[in-house]
């Protein structure tokens, strides 16, 4: 791990836009991730035609760091993180973590939603670490051999 300080760094997420669009798209990821998630192009396209996808881009400051995507569908009280991904230059530096903290604080902030669902390859031992830090507890392989984990939000989230 690289740079890292002990103060929080200054990571918010936002909505996909016109000016951060390709920004997002041209983050990368070490080779040896690539398996790890679908590529960001591909995702925004897929987030075109899905009227429940949720994409973010992650901001450290004003500089485009990670994206992710979640849906939380208003006839059900689970959420899914889909992706997430912080670019190779910028991991290890605790935005991933502080991504997560957002992302998590705006989900429960929908009202709606008591769990979060997030998977990830059996391998992926820095997503297993950072998903079990914050909670989410492994329940098995999906029909994928994708590990599935789960975080019950607690109930004043919500309320926040
Ligand atoms: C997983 C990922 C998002 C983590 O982002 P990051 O900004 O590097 O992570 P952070 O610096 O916030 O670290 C958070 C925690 O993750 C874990 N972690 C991060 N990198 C790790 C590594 N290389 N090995 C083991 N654990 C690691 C640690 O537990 C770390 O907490 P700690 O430093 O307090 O021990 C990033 O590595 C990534 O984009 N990977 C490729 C894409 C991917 O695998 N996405 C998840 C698919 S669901």
């Amino acid at each position: 791990m690289t740079e890292r300080s002990g103060s929080t760094p200054d990571i918010r997420i936002a909505p996909l836009t016109p000016a951060n669009r390709a920004l997002v798209a041209a983050l990368r990821l070490a080779p040896d991730q690539m398996d790890f998630v679908a590529g960001n192009a591909a995702s925004l396209r897929e987030a075109r035609s899905d009227h429940d996808a949720r994409p973010r881009a992650i901001m450290a400051g004003d500089r485009v760091v990670g994206f992710l995507m979640y849906e939380a569908p208003s006839d059900d009280d689970e959420a899914r993180i889909y992706r997430f991904m912080i670019d190779r230059a910028s991991q290890g530096k605790g935005y991933g973590k502080a991504a997560l903290r957002e992302v998590l604080r705006e989900i429960g902030g929908l009202g709606h939603i008591r769990h979060v669902s997030i998977c990830y390859e059996p391998e992926n031992e820095a997503a297993r670490q950072l998903y079990r830090a914050a909670g989410f507890v492994e329940e098995g392989l999906d029909e994928d051999g994708e590990m599935i984990a789960d975080l019950a939000l607690p109930a004043s989230m919500g309320d926040q």
